[in-house]
C-alpha cells in the first residue's frame, strides 16, 4: 500500500514538473499560427522602425527582472497601485508597447485566449533581433501571465546605470545570472539610445574633485558634452557612438576597453579581472558572443516563468482578466 502511494506521489510530481517545463513546441497544436504571426507583426514593425529592435529587448529584459518573465511589466497602474511602468528605469523610456498590443490583438484573432503576453514579449525580443541583427535563436514556450505589477519591487530589482562592479554582479546573482552572463547581456548596449538624464551626473557632477568621470575617455566625454548640454534631460543619444546607424555587432567590448561607453555600469564591467577576461574575449575576432548572448537571451526568457495553472492567459496585455 505504501508503496502504491509513493508511485502515485512520483507519479504526480513527474506530471507536475513536466507541466512546468516551457518548450519550444508549445504552440504548435495548441494555436500552429501564432509563432509565425508574431515574428511576420514583430518584424513588420522593425523594418518600419529599426528603432523598436533594441526597444523590444530592453521590454523582455524588464519584464524579466521583475517578479520574472510574466508580462507585469506591461500591466497598466491602477489607481492607488503604481505599477512597474512608473519605475524609474522604465518610465519615459520603455517603448515598444505598441507593438506588443498590435501582436497580440492579431493573435487574439486567431486563438482567443491561447497565447499569454509573457510568450509573446518574449518571441518579439527574439525576432525584432533576427530581423535587426540577423541571428537567431529557439524560445521555449508556455509562460502564461501575472496579475500582480509593483513600481516598489521594479525600483529594487532593475539595475541603475551608476553601479559599480560588485553591485551589477549582486543584482544579476539574485536573478541567477553569473558575472559572464552579465556581461554578455548588458553587449545589447552596442545598440539602441539613452537619455541624456541618465549620463548627467558623470559628465557634470560626478564628485567634488572631478565634475566629469575621469573613466572616460576625454575625446569621448568632450563629445557626449556636446550632445548632452548641462541639465538636458530629454535628448536622445546613441549608445554606440562609433557607427551612425547601429548594427548588431561587438563594438560595446571594445568601447568599454576604451572608456567609450555612456553608463558607470558599463564601464564597471572591466573593473574586476574576471570581468576584464570576459570584455577582452568577446571583443576578438571570432568572437563567441554572439552564441553566448542568445544562450543568456534563453535563459533570460526562462526566470520565474509561470506555468501549467498558475496565472493567467491575459486577453489584453495592459489589464488582468
Ligand atoms: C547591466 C545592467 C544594465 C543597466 C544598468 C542598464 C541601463 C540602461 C539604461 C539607463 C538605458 C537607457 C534608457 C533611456 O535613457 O532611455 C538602457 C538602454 C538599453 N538597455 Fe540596458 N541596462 C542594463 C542591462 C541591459 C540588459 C541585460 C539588456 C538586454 C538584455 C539591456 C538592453 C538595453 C537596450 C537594448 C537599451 C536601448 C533601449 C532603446 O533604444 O530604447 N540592458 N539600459
Amino acid at each position: 500500500m505504501a508503496s502504491t502511494w509513493f508511485v502515485f506521489v512520483i507519479g504526480v510530481i513527474l506530471v507536475a514538473t513536466a507541466d512546468a517545463q516551457l518548450s519550444t513546441n508549445f504552440y504548435n497544436s495548441r494555436c500552429p499560427r501564432a509563432v509565425a504571426k508574431v515574428a511576420e507583426v514583430v518584424k513588420a514593425a522593425v523594418t518600419r522602425d529599426r528603432t523598436l529592435a533594441p526597444a523590444l529587448l530592453r521590454l523582455h529584459f524588464h519584464d524579466c527582472f521583475v517578479r520574472g518573465c510574466d508580462a507585469s511589466v506591461l500591466l497598466d497602474s491602477r489607481p492607488g497601485v503604481p505599477g512597474e511602468k512608473e519605475a524609474f528605469g522604465n518610465k519615459g523610456s520603455l517603448r515598444g508597447f505598441q507593438v506588443i498590443d498590435s501582436v497580440k490583438s492579431q493573435v487574439e484573432a486567431l486563438c482567443p485566449g491561447v497565447v499569454s503576453c509573457s510568450d509573446i514579449l518574449t518571441l518579439a525580443a527574439r525576432d525584432a533581433l533576427q530581423q535587426f541583427a540577423g541571428f537567431n535563436w529557439s524560445v521555449p514556450l508556455g509562460r502564461r501571465d501575472g496579475v500582480i505589477s509593483s513600481v516598489n519591487e521594479a525600483n529594487n530589482d532593475l539595475p541603475p546605470p551608476s553601479l559599480n562592479f560588485d553591485s551589477l554582479v549582486r543584482t544579476f546573482n539574485r536573478k541567477g545570472f553569473t558575472t559572464k552572463e552579465m556581461i554578455t547581456l548588458s553587449g545589447s548596449h552596442t545598440i539602441g539610445v539613452a537619455h541624456c538624464s541618465t549620463i548627467q551626473s558623470r559628465l557634470y557632477n560626478f564628485s567634488q574633485t572631478s565634475p566629469t568621470d575621469p573613466s572616460i575617455d576625454p575625446t569621448f566625454a568632450a563629445s557626449l558634452k556636446r550632445q548632452c548640454k548641462f541639465g538636458d534631460t530629454r535628448t536622445t543619444i546613441k549608445m554606440d557612438q562609433t557607427t551612425s546607424v547601429d548594427t548588431w555587432n561587438t563594438n560595446y567590448y571594445s568601447n568599454v576597453v576604451g572608456g567609450r561607453v555612456l553608463f558607470q555600469s558599463d564601464d564597471a564591467t572591466k573593473r574586476n579581472s574576471e570581468g576584464l577576461k570576459v570584455v577582452q574575449n568577446y571583443n576578438t575576432r571570432g568572437s563567441p558572443f554572439n552564441a553566448d548572448f542568445a544562450a543568456a537571451m534563453v535563459k533570460l526568457g526562462r526566470l520565474q516563468a509561470l506555468t501549467g495553472t498558475q496565472g493567467q492567459i491575459r486577453r489584453k496585455c495592459n489589464v488582468i482578466n
